[in-house]
């Protein structure tokens, strides 16, 4: 666990390492495998690493990432999608190929949901694994959308979101009732799979999951616990999120 004043210096901690990996891939000509998440915590790492890119040259064009999750169903154009809001965040800020970047597929008929879940994994095998995942963290404790109850074992699947997990976006929604039920997710076992794993909870209203998902035994009920099990996985947080500690 690393504890930083701001979450500023600690996004500014986080882009420093991500930039150091891919430009010593770069010189070496091999690509960089970044898992990516949504929500409000990475806004300011992606932020920094499009001031990184536009003023210290750092070059994604070798950079390959997969993102987390994306709601089911959802067209990939809606204001609500993760598909747009990373286009929007940072793709189109960046000199990324567009066919290196993965995101589940909120469009796909619910027939062929399992058949691009596992498309998606044997994606990520095929680009080498993911060499840094960034992670969120929900009030329930989910990484990705693994919510309680998710086995270490998940892989990428469709899942119901949690209630709790409704209620945290229903004001981007306009409502709890406009919540999509489910969602296309990374498993847990995904996840643990990336060689370096980063967390970032930042403010007070997530001490609590935090507290959980660090100091208790790792479990089902708190999916973050698990990466207590994974040998370079690092919390970083703010100050008022560790505040439980
Ligand atoms: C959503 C996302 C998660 C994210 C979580 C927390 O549920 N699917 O990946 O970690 O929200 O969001 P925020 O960072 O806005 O607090």
């Amino acid at each position: 666990t690393l504890i930083f004043p701001t979450s500023t210096d600690a996004a500014r901690h986080v882009a420093t390492l991500m930039a150091k990996m891919i430009r010593e891939n770069n010189a070496s000509g091999v690509p960089t495998v970044l898992g990516l998440a949504t929500g409000s915590t990475p806004v300011g790492l992606y932020r920094e690493l499009i001031r990184m890119h536009k003023e210290e040259n750092l070059d994604f064009s070798r950079v390959v990432t997969f993102n987390l999750d994306e709601y089911f169903p959802m067209p990939k154009d809606d204001s609500h999608s993760y598909n747009r809001w990373m286009q929007e965040t940072l793709f189109s800020h960046i000199n990324i190929k567009p066919e290196n970047v993965h995101i589940p597929d909120g469009t796909v008929k619910p027939g062929a949901v399992a058949d691009h879940c596992e498309r998606y994994e044997e994606a990520i095998r095929k680009a080498g694994g993911i060499d840094i995942q960034i992670l969120g963290i929900g009030r329930t404790g989910h990484i990705g959308f693994n919510e309680p109850g998710s086995p270490k074992t998940a892989r990428t699947r469709l899942v119901t979101l949690d209630p709790v997990t409704k209620r945290d976006a229903a004001s981007g929604f306009f409502g709890e009732e406009n919540v999509p039920q489910q969602a296309i997710t990374m498993g847990t076992a995904t996840i643990l799979e990336a060689r370096k794993v980063i967390l970032m909870a930042f403010g007070e209203h997530k001490a609590p999951t935090v507290q959980k998902a660090v100091e208790n035994p790792p479990s089902e009920s708190i999916a973050a616990s698990f990466l207590q099990e994974h040998s370079d996985s690092t919390f970083i947080l703010d100050a008022a999120a560790a505040s439980d500690l």
